[in-house]
């Protein structure tokens, strides 16, 4: 058992065995209620370099003394900006106090435009984490085939599933992921924060229950909501 809480967009605060944040987006955030430095947490996940994700990662690494997990590239950059930060790649996983991290793929962008010029975010990517629960953090992502394989091989429980459209996933594209994932609840993420990726997230309920009948539970969480998963 955890406790789930959404901060808003793709922000998440799982309090398992241990608490791990994710894509700490609350600074400059139209919708994230919580500021960075209420935000206790052991470590932060980032899925990719988009501003959107990186957020307030090294300002809450730093205050929390919290070791940041990300893609190669991006985790020397939040070193370089002192925070502690445990690069990694795609397919690999990283023992962390009493939880396990792996890095799955995603199918999107990273890089990140700074001083006038593009400098790279590395990949970008998933997470599985386990930490007394198994959670999927899709990141930012397109549908691709593998979801099936991030299903039947790591089993989440909960799967944290974009659904905004334009960058990611759409409605039923993330309906079909959640599908083949299979997990027992799927919480839709980046969607309304901004008017481009305006959704509403009872078609995607309704989209799930048409194509697995019931079997995959969505769970639409309010902003600032905290449930256990
Ligand atoms: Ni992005
Ligand atoms: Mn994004």
């Amino acid at each position: 058992m955890a406790k789930l809480t959404w901060l808003g967009h793709s922000a998440f605060l799982l309090e398992g065995k241990d608490r791990i944040l994710f894509d700490p987006f609350l600074s400059g955030n139209p919708v994230a209620k919580a500021k960075p430095s209420e935000i206790k947490t052991d470590m932060v996940c980032v899925s990719h370099g988009h501003s959107d994700h990186v957020g307030d990662t090294v300002s809450i690494a730093k205050s929390n003394r919290a070791t940041v997990f990300s893609i190669f590239e991006l985790g020397i950059g939040f070193e370089a900006q002192g925070a502690k930060s445990e690069p990694m790649n795609i397919g690999g996983s990283v023992k962390a106090r009493d939880s396990r991290i792996t890095m799955v793929n995603a199918l999107h962008s990273s890089d990140i435009f700074e001083n006038n010029k593009l400098a790279t975010g590395g990949n970008p990517a998933g997470f599985i984490v386990e930490s007394g629960v198994t959670v999927y953090h899709a990141g930012d992502t397109g549908y691709f085939g593998d979801m099936r394989w991030i299903g039947e091989f790591y089993k989440p429980s909960v799967a944290l599933l974009p659904i905004g459209d334009r960058y990611t996933m759409g409605i039923k594209e993330a309906a079909y992921a959640a599908s083949v994932i299979n997990a027992t609840t799927v919480i839709p993420m980046h969607y309304s924060t901004f008017p481009l990726i305006e959704q509403n997230p009872t078609h995607f309920q309704e989209e799930i229950a048409k194509l697995t009948g019931g079997k995959v539970k969505v769970r639409i969480m309010k902003v600032g909501e905290t449930i256990e998963v």
